[in-house]
């Protein structure tokens, strides 16, 4: 990290919770005639250096898009070599995510997942689950609008068992019935890989985030890169629909 971005960034106005959409590890692998699983590995080496500077940073909650519903539809062996990478990833940074008491979280279909990667993803998120500084949470098998209609189906059953009414759901009782309840909304979307689409990822929840994109391909994304997008966030002017800046 450069010392210079250190001192742009305002350590009073960090954001909260910081979303990512990691985009681009295929065309990064492709542009150097590589497969695309290569482009998934080095993808899963910037997740760890990601995820260190920001937990340094004091940034409380990370989210990141790992692997959508879509994904599934992809090439089997494409499909595999990334829950091998998941199943990986959660052996090796078990020890990392406990030590600097971060709480491993998952949001998304998770019964869909291959037996291995579930049992480690469940066991390091009950380890680790009084840790405390920063919520590092993985979208997996998620999508933002079955999220949205499996909450409106829940709400159903509840209000047919009695459990809620028609005058009680509120937009703070609907989030409830998602799976990111008890998490505020992203301060930050961001999107590496130059395209512009949020591809249901969290749609509900980003109502007021700011949404930035860069070019660069997710192997490519470094931490100066995250960097200069919170520098960006703290430029903007936060308004929520009203007329004054509230911070
Ligand atoms: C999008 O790139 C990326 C994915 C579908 C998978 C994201 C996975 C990782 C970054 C690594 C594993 C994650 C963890 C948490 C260890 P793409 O393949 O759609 O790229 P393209 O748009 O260039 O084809």
């Amino acid at each position: 990290m450069s010392s210079e971005n250190r001192s742009r960034i305002d350590l009073e106005r960090l954001p909260v919770h910081i979303a990512i959409i990691m985009d681009g590890n295929g065309r990064w692998a492709n542009e150097r005639g590589l497969k695309r699983i290569e482009g998934h590995k080095k993808g899963g080496d910037v997740v760890d250096d990601i995820t260190t500077y920001a937990r340094q940073l004091g940034i409380k909650y990370l989210t990141l898009y790992a692997f959508s519903t879509e994904n599934w539809q992809r090439d089997p062996e494409e499909v595999s070599f990334l829950m091998q990478l998941l199943a990986d990833f959660l052996r090796e940074k078990r020890e990392k995510i406990l030590n600097n008491n971060i709480r491993l979280n998952a949001i998304g279909n998770i019964d869909d997942l291959p037996q291995l990667v579930k049992e480690r993803l469940i066991a390091v998120m009950n380890e680790s689950s009084k840790n405390s500084e920063m919520v590092l949470t993985l979208a997996l098998s998620y999508g933002s609008r079955s999220e949205i209609v499996n909450a409106v189906k829940s709400i159903l059953r509840d209000s047919s068992q009695g459990k809620i009414s028609v005058d009680e759901l509120t937009e703070q009782r609907f989030s409830d019935y998602l799976y990111t309840k008890g998490m505020p909304d992203p301060d930050i979307l961001l999107r590496t890989g130059g395209e512009k689409r949020i591809s249901n990822f969290l749609l509900y929840q980003i109502s007021y985030s700011e949404l930035i994109f860069v070019e660069k391909k997710w192997p490519d994304f470094t931490p100066s890169d995250l960097e200069e997008a919170i520098i960006e966030f703290q430029r903007r002017q936060r308004r929520f629909g009203r007329a004054k800046s509230i911070i």
